[in-house]
């Protein structure tokens, strides 16, 4: 039986959460234009709330990725669907729903530093350092949370889930 009774952040706070980060990266690229590219499939929602709020110029692209952990490598990044618009010279944010192990995106990064952005950023929307075991760290974080699996607000549990418009906490029993 899975239990997703238990409400870990509200609907207010995610709003809250959204005042803040946008309010932070509408200050930080004033003037300026961006590619947001928000990560597949976790990110879709926290992606069109946060361009919502954005005041400047902004593209909108998406990837999808994944991240194994291979026997003898510390990881690989697989892309199932790559970016749309070419990177090099623009500023780009990353927007992702959760930082755990922190794996994918360190791989991520890596890969798109590659492609000669003249910036790149990554904003997350829920943090759980606890469970890194890489110095990754988001440079806009919404809401930083416990070792706990939450579903809801675009985040999962083998697909299902993602329509709670807010965060709740998976027991299993
Ligand atoms: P990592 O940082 O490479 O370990 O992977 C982060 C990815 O794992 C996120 O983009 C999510 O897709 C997934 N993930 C990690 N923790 C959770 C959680 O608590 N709920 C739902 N998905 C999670
Ligand atoms: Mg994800």
């Amino acid at each position: 039986m899975i239990d997703t009774s238990e409400v870990l952040i509200s609907h207010e706070q995610i709003e809250e959460m959204l005042a803040r980060l946008s309010s932070q990266i509408n200050n930080d690229y004033k003037g300026g234009q961006l590619i947001v590219c928000g990560i597949l499939t976790g990110a879709f929602i926290f992606t069109s709330d946060l361009v919502r709020r954005l005041e400047m110029p902004v593209i909108v692209d998406f990837m999808q990725v994944s991240s194994y952990v291979g026997e003898v490598s510390s990881g690989n990044l697989k892309i199932k669907k790559d970016m749309s618009y070419d990177i090099k010279g623009k500023d780009v944010l990353i927007v992702e729903d959760i930082i755990d192990t922190g794996r994918t995106l360190e791989l991520l990064k890596k890969q798109l530093l590659k492609r000669g952005p003249a910036s790149l950023k990554i904003c997350t929307a829920f943090d759980k350092p606890s469970r890194r075991v890489n110095d990754l760290k988001p440079d806009y974080n919404g809401i930083t949370i416990p070792d706990e699996f939450i579903v809801g607000y675009g985040l999962d549990l083998d697909g299902e889930y993602r329509n709670f418009d807010d965060i709740r906490i998976v027991r299993k029993g």
